[in-house]
């Protein structure tokens, strides 16, 4: 297969890229914009792998990316963050809205025949008990959330409208090598290993639902080869745990100080608890093969041995980035 991963020098774009590179022999081209989150360095490993630089929502860049055709865009850019949707909310409308949108149209100008949207369990809101399906309503509380499940909607008028077969995936929080450190799990990892506090937001009793990246890109997988277009697909982890047990688990696994763990102010808007069922993308033949614990394992030795990937990023810009959003300088 000849596919375009838009977004996938980021987080799970990259783990996507190399899972299909190397367990399914596709053929690859990545449009990325690489803005902070996207790394050339993410993709070094795969030298077969054609990066075009250009942002999605550029339509020219999208069809120098699409070249003589693809069989299937898969799309993973976007602003991913929602401490920084709160605080500088206008690239996520353009990124997730517009770029969805130009996105599309290059999807039926080209006529692609599978359009694969990577989205979030975050468009459904927050819920105190059970889990969401594909039938939940969609209520987003953060401006990043906002910006998905109305990319979503657009997808799915796509579908509607101009019988673009499209596809969503709503993953659950992933977490594994690769990923930014802004994100709970590498922040805590980085920082913990660095003997900088581990800034816990509000109570630390928030619950979210764990998908290690491997398995995310795996469900994906099954979405874009088995999934019925015009549908919506959620993939959620094996495990939920609150906030506060992921960094208890963290300072045990790094040897770290209990006493850096800090409660610091809450997260305006903050959703309590984020929970997927994944029934649906189960009946496709996917399941999660990896538990939070010995995933947690695996990322917490990546980030040690990848020292590397991060010490550039964490005395770069993203040094700048947490001084404003904690008010304290890293260590
Ligand atoms: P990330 O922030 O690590 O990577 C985003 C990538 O998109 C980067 O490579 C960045 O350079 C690129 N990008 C940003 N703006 C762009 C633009 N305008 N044009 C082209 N490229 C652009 O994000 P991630 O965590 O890998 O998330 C990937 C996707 O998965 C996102 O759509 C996100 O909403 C979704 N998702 C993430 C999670 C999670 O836990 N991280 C969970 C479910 C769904
Ligand atoms: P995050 O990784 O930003 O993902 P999301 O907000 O998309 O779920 O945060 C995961 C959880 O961890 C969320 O409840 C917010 C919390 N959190 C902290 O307590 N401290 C932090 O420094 C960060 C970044 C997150």
């Amino acid at each position: 297969m000849r596919l375009l991963v838009c977004g996938g020098a980021g987080f799970i774009g990259s783990n996507f890229v190399r899972l299909r590179v190397r367990d399914e022999g596709d053929e690859v081209v990545v449009l990325d914009k690489l803005t902070y989150a996207g790394r050339r360095e993410n993709l070094q490993d795969l030298p077969d792998v054609e990066l075009v630089v250009g942002a999605i929502e550029d339509g020219d860049a999208v069809d120098r990316a699409i070249g003589d055709g693809v069989d299937a865009i898969v799309n993973f850019a976007a602003e991913t963050h929602v401490d920084r949707s709160i605080s500088e909310p206008d690239a996520f409308v353009k990124t997730n809205g517009q770029g969805t949108y130009e996105l599309l149209e290059a999807a039926r100008r080209h006529q692609v025949s599978r359009y694969v949207q990577i989205s979030t369990d975050e468009v459904y809101g927050s819920i105190e008990e059970g889990s969401f399906t594909e039938e939940s309503p969609i209520q987003p509380s953060s401006p990043y959330s906002a910006s998905k499940a109305g990319a979503d909607l657009l997808v799915s008028s796509y579908f509607h409208t101009y019988g673009l077969e499209t596809l969503i995936c709503r993953g659950s929080n992933n977490y594994g090598p690769w990923q930014y450190p802004e994100k709970l799990i590498p922040l805590m990892v980085l920082n913990a290993m660095h003997g900088d506090p581990l800034p816990v937001y509000g109570d630390g009793m928030q619950v979210r639902n764990w998908l290690y990246v491997e398995d995310f890109g795996r469900g994906i997988g099954h979405v874009l080869a088995h999934g019925r277009p015009g549908e919506a697909y959620n993939v959620g982890g094996p495990d939920e745990c609150p906030n506060i047990e992921v960094v208890n688990r963290i300072v045990e696994q790094t040897g770290a100080d209990p006493s850096i763990i800090e409660y610091v102010t809450d997260r305006p808007g903050h959703d309590r608890r984020y929970s997927l069922g994944s029934e649906k993308v189960r009946a496709l033949g996917w399941e999660a093969q990896v538990r939070f614990e010995e995933g947690l394992r695996r990322t917490v030795l990546w980030y040690r041995d990848n020292a590397w990937w991060w010490e550039p990023i964490r005395s770069g810009d993203y040094r700048e980035y947490y001084e404003r959003q904690y008010g304290r300088k890293l260590g």
